[in-house]
């Protein structure tokens, strides 16, 4: 009678122990992610390209390549669906883990099919028309911000990220439809005040630092300085993590409880029953 209760509780306890709550978010999302090639691809390519091109030409223009912590922050900040700058951008290990200034480009629009790299980018680089470099400043009442973010000479690296807002994305005039938003991060940050996006000059790559440029496309290329690093890192701020309701909290702090259990009570079997695991 004993050793049928403590065999029912053993199986009750292993039971509890093995229950895995499902706490991935089943969301439905048609964009590539921030790992897919082509993705990453179009992203450092335009930014490239028009990097390469800037008029007057520029001597100090550094290469860019694709950063995974700043495509983890834009992610994490394109999942709020709200159209403004992240909140916690000026704050130093809150959106990087090594850089400490990071700038910021936002696109939103709908439907989600509207969007492509290519068309985001072109309303960004399209503010070159209200943008004059001789004074560095832009048309009353106009954005340059983004244009001069892209051709920022100290950005070198950059990470982007595409959601979509089945709700809408706020702060925008189609808030009540299902949209799109993509989010671009830049290290070193741009927008610097009062300074100019690059230093003109005729001869590219003449102010390249450092001694290892080589100049690729009119780009100081360091393949040091681009080296492509990983980063097991999440912000603290990312709505994932928060989708773990009450319930699922329970589960996860009764998890490794029972985990312990199932072996106190294996043991404890075990002794009171020696035999009970050998079936002769
Ligand atoms: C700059 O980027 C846009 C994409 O948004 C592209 O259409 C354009 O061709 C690029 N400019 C150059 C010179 O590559």
């Amino acid at each position: 009678m004993g050793q049928l209760l403590l065999q029912g509780l053993l199986w009750a306890v292993i039971f509890l122990g093995s229950s895995v709550p499902n706490i991935e978010s089943s969301e439905y999302n048609p964009f590539p992610g921030i790992t897919d090639k082509k993705f990453i691809d179009d992203c450092v390519r335009i930014h490239n390209a028009n990097r390469s091109s800037v008029n007057p030409p520029a001597r100090n223009m550094l290469y860019m390549t694709w950063d995974e912590g700043l495509a983890i922050t834009a992610r994490a900040w394109a999942r709020h669906c709200d159209f403004q700058h992240n909140i916690y951008l000026k704050e130093v290990r809150r959106v990087h883990p090594v850089f400490s200034s990071v700038g910021e480009n936002i696109w939103a629009g709908y439907p989600p099919s509207t969007f492509s790299v290519m068309r985001a980018m072109d309303l960004w680089v399209k503010e070159v028309n209200d943008y004059s470099y001789q004074s560095n400043a832009c048309r009353p009442g106009k954005m340059c911000g983004h244009y001069t973010q892209v051709v920022w000479a100290t950005s070198y690296k950059v990470g982007c990220a595409v959601q979509i807002c089945p709700n809408g994305v706020d702060r925008t005039s189609f808030s009540d439809k299902e949209g799109a938003i993509f989010v671009c991060n830049y290290a070193e940050a741009g927008n610097v005040v009062e300074m100019l996006p690059y230093q003109n000059g005729l001869e590219e790559c003449s102010s390249c630092e450092g001694a290892n440029n080589q100049c690729q496309a009119k780009l100081c290329h360091d393949p040091k300085r681009d080296e492509q690093k990983s980063y097991r890192w999440t912000p603290d701020w990312d709505p994932t993590l928060a989708t773990c309701g009450p319930c699922c909290m329970a589960i996860l702090a009764i998890r490794p409880l029972a985990l312990l259990l199932t072996f106190v009570a294996a043991f404890g079997v075990h002794r009171l029953y020696p035999s009970i695991f050998f079936y002769e």
